[in-house]
């Protein structure tokens, strides 16, 4: 079973995405630490982070690889443990400008596929269910109030001692919902076929719960 789940940036994907995955055994994919792994190198590389042109340099030879451990998941880019440096907010903005990219959609997207080829999978991202894995038999479009996504993204960065301030995480948010939902390739949007759940009145219990319940409604 492929279950795919979309939603703009704090909307609590990923939370809910690992606790899933894990209370079903599945393999949960986060697509966005890859985005952020293009973005990290891109500007390691000293790259305008919009340059189609600038980013075919490093595309084609970049390595990025997931490896699980007792701790969670660890992203390594280039043979480097990238995990903490991919969650800084510089990089999300490079994220966000990167995969306006075709051709570094393309290349994520197929590693994506391959990944999911091989087992029952929760993946989570921006066009999972539209693009990724049209055909996944669950999609849940996962979404909040922005107040509500930027408070939760704020306490997560407080949480991990970075100096940020509320407003500049409702400022970048706002940034990549905006860059996310226009860009031409594969943009954020609902699929067709995707539950929509509005998370901003609901604790992280409900919310799993209820995708437990559709799950089980699909088996
Ligand atoms: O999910 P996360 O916030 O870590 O993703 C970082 C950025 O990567 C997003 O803002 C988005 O621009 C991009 N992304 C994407 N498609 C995906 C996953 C992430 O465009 N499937």
């Amino acid at each position: 079973m492929k279950i795919a789940i979309d939603g703009p940036a704090g909307a609590g994907k990923s939370t809910i995405s690992k606790s899933v995955a894990k209370m079903l055994n599945y393999i949960y994919i986060d697509t966005g630490a890859m985005y952020r792994s293009v973005g990290l190198a891109a500007i390691k590389a000293g790259l305008d982070t919009r340059s189609e042109t600038e980013l075919q340099r490093i595309i084609n030879n970049i390595s990025i690889e997931i490896k699980n451990d007792e701790h969670g998941q660890k992203f390594f880019l280039n043979g480097k443990d990238v995990t903490k440096e991919i969650r800084k907010p510089e990089v999300s903005i490079a994220a966000s400008n990167v995969a306006t990219i075709p051709s570094v959609r393309l290349k994520l997207v197929d590693i994506q596929r391959k990944l999911a080829e091989k087992s029952s999978v929760v993946m989570d991202g921006r066009d999972i269910g539209t693009y990724v894995l049209p055909n996944a038999e669950l999609k849940i479009f996962l979404t909040a109030d922005v107040d509500e996504r930027a408070r939760r993204r704020y306490k997560e960065l407080i949480e991990k001692k970075a100096e940020t301030n509320f407003e500049s995480v409702r400022e970048e948010i706002l940034f990549r919902d905006k860059n996310d939902s226009e860009r031409d390739f594969a943009p954020l949007k609902q699929a067709d076929d995707a539950v929509l759940l509005d998370t901003t009145n609901m604790s992280i219990d409900e919310v799993i719960n209820k995708i437990l319940s559709l799950v089980e409604e699909k088996c």
